[in-house]
């Protein structure tokens, strides 16, 4: 009796390690988190998946699976975080192979929600930041770090994660996050992971696959304006020769090119504190964002 009982807890035991689950409403996400064990590690995403995204699930295994823990990776591509409808359509879509690649890192769930599930209809709570969200992204894109802290803060209740990654690709994103988390005493680690590029400097992206041959021959020039820059010794020509840099292309049309605070996110006058160079440039309707940190001189 003990010895099919013992095979069977092994078979469990094995068979839990190696499946992975995917979840499409919050219900069956809940349950599965409810029978768990040990710390759970979070990566929020919209999926289409790439390397950049694909370190950050290795770190979450990483953390996660010395303490027996579990790592959950979810797919929404959250409506209410595009200011725009054609970008929310035009965003990519590749749920069989973002399944695959979590597969083979060993994720243990997925969670993909259907809208609905997500929203109610009549929905009336948002979650809004207010200092760090007004420039940069913020200002271009109005309402957009609402909808991003709004679904984050929603994943991390469902999910209860202990541990949670976001890459510095989007360091706005990142820095307002770590600001919900503190203001709001969200229970939850918030880890980062440093930008990953392609062999030519282009910061990876969901969005380069929308990106014509010619425009993605073209993109690289972002990054090694905002290398080259960052060896100027003056903020004013440091924006001059970022702004010239891309102005230079017939592709590219600036959105903003900003030189901030690394820790306030506002304008930087003075090189005397460290900052943060970026830009968000398109390329036809297509948004790249990139930056650089610049040490305190
Ligand atoms: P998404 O753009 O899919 O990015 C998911 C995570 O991957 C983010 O933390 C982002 O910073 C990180 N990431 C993207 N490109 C990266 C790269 N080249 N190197 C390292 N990390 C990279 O960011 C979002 O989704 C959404 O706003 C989300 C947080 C999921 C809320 O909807």
């Amino acid at each position: 009796m003990w010895r099919s009982t013992l095979i069977v807890a092994v078979r469990w035991a094995i068979w839990d390690q190696l499946c992975m689950l995917v979840l499409r409403s919050t219900k069956d996400l809940r349950e599965s988190m409810n029978q768990g064990r040990g710390m759970c590690v979070l990566v929020p995403t919209m999926g289409a998946l790439h390397q950049g995204h694909l370190s950050l699930i290795r770190q979450a295994v990483e953390i996660a699976k010395p303490q027996n823990g579990r790592v959950v990776v979810s797919i929404f591509v959250n409506p209410i975080q595009f200011d725009c409808k054609g970008d929310l359509e035009a965003y990519p879509r590749t749920e069989a192979d973002d399944l695959k690649a979590c597969e083979n890192e060993g994720v243990d769930f997925v969670f993909i929600p259907d809208e609905s599930d997500m929203y109610a209809a009549d929905r009336s709570v948002i979650v809004a930041e207010s200092i760090l969200s007004s420039g940069l992204c913020g200002s271009a894109r109005p309402g957009h770090f609402d909808g991003v802290c709004t679904v984050v803060l929603k994943l991390l209740l469902i999910t209860g994660c202990h541990v949670v990654i976001f890459g510095e690709k989007d360091f706005q994103q990142l820095a307002i996050i770590r600001r919900m988390v503190r203001d709001l005493n969200v229970p939850v680690d918030v880890v980062s992971q440093p930008t990953l590029r392609e062999s030519d400097g282009l910061a990876m992206s969901s969005r380069n696959a929308s990106l014509t041959a010619e425009q993605r021959a073209d993109a690289p020039r972002l990054f090694r304006a905002l290398s080259d820059a960052s060896c100027l010794l003056d903020p004013t020509a440091i924006l001059d020769y970022v702004v010239k840099q891309i102005e230079a292309s017939d592709l590219a049309r600036i959105d903003y090119v900003e030189l901030v605070d690394a820790e306030t996110l506002q304008p930087a006058s003075s090189l005397e504190q460290a900052t943060i160079l970026a830009l968000a440039v398109f390329y036809g309707e297509v948004r790249l964002i990139d930056h650089v940190r610049l040490p305190a001189l």
